[in-house]
């Protein structure tokens, strides 16, 4: 499994990748709102996330028609190599992500919630699709189970003919909000999750880790001593 980091936050993003885990990074409307982003600084500021990550950048559109996103796709993809243009799964969305995975700009189809929506993703030649998990939680449904169906229903299929270069698709776990999601979304296969840097921090964390090295540490004390 792959990490990406969920922010738009530089700070976090210089901090991740310093880590030596970072394989990618996801934006949208919202993180990058959070930051104080403004929209006249909004192409700038992908830039500089894709010079600090050595990896796929997702910068979404906001746009509602096919040709308004297919617009911006364009545009967002001019930024840099490693700009994917996220997409939302709609029937206009769909068809933007068709014309521009046919341009060789790759797409992560995002507000994934379904496995009818994420086999119509793949059928539009989407290179990276996003089930949301936290969001299905939010509303007492379990999001893991519907990460697990769509893991299984895409993984049933080749979509290799359908994507830019032949490139395989590769499933995101997004709206993660806590280890436990990874844990489960690793263990079902999801090829990446997307993470907020809270939950990237407490994944590395235990406090068995803590005390084995507290101990480790006293005892090194007395091998110095000794
Ligand atoms: C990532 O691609 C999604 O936009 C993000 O994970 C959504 O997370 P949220 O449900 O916590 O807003």
């Amino acid at each position: 499994m792959k990490f990406f980091l969920d922010t738009a936050d530089l700070d976090e993003i210089k901090e991740a990748a310093s880590w030596g885990a970072l394989a990618g990074v996801t934006t949208n409307p919202t993180l990058y709102s959070r930051i104080g982003g403004k929209l006249d600084d909004f192409y700038n500021h992908i830039e500089r996330i894709c010079d600090i990550v050595d990896g796929p950048v997702s910068a979404e559109s906001v746009a509602m028609t096919r040709d308004e996103i297919v617009r911006d796709g364009r545009e967002l993809a001019r930024i840099a190599p490693n700009v994917v243009v996220k997409v939302p799964t709609m029937v206009e969305g769909l068809a933007a992500c068709r014309t521009l995975a046919d341009e060789g700009i790759r797409v992560n189809m995002t507000l994934c919630f379904t496995v009818p929506q994420a086999i119509l993703a793949a059928r539009a030649g989407a290179r990276y699709i996003s089930p949301f998990v936290g969001r299905f939680d939010d509303i007492s449904e379990n999001g893991l189970a519907q990460l697990e169906d769509v893991v299984t229903a895409i993984n049933n299929y080749d979509y290799t003919e359908n994507t830019v270069n032949g490139e395989q698709i590769e499933i995101i776990a997004a709206s993660i909000r806590s280890a436990n999601h990874v844990t489960q979304a690793a263990l079902m296969g999801a090829d990446i999750a997307t993470v907020p840097f809270n939950v990237l921090k407490k994944m590395i964390q235990h406090p068995l880790t803590d005390r084995g090295l507290e101990s480790f540490l006293k005892d090194w004390e007395k091998v110095k001593n000794a």
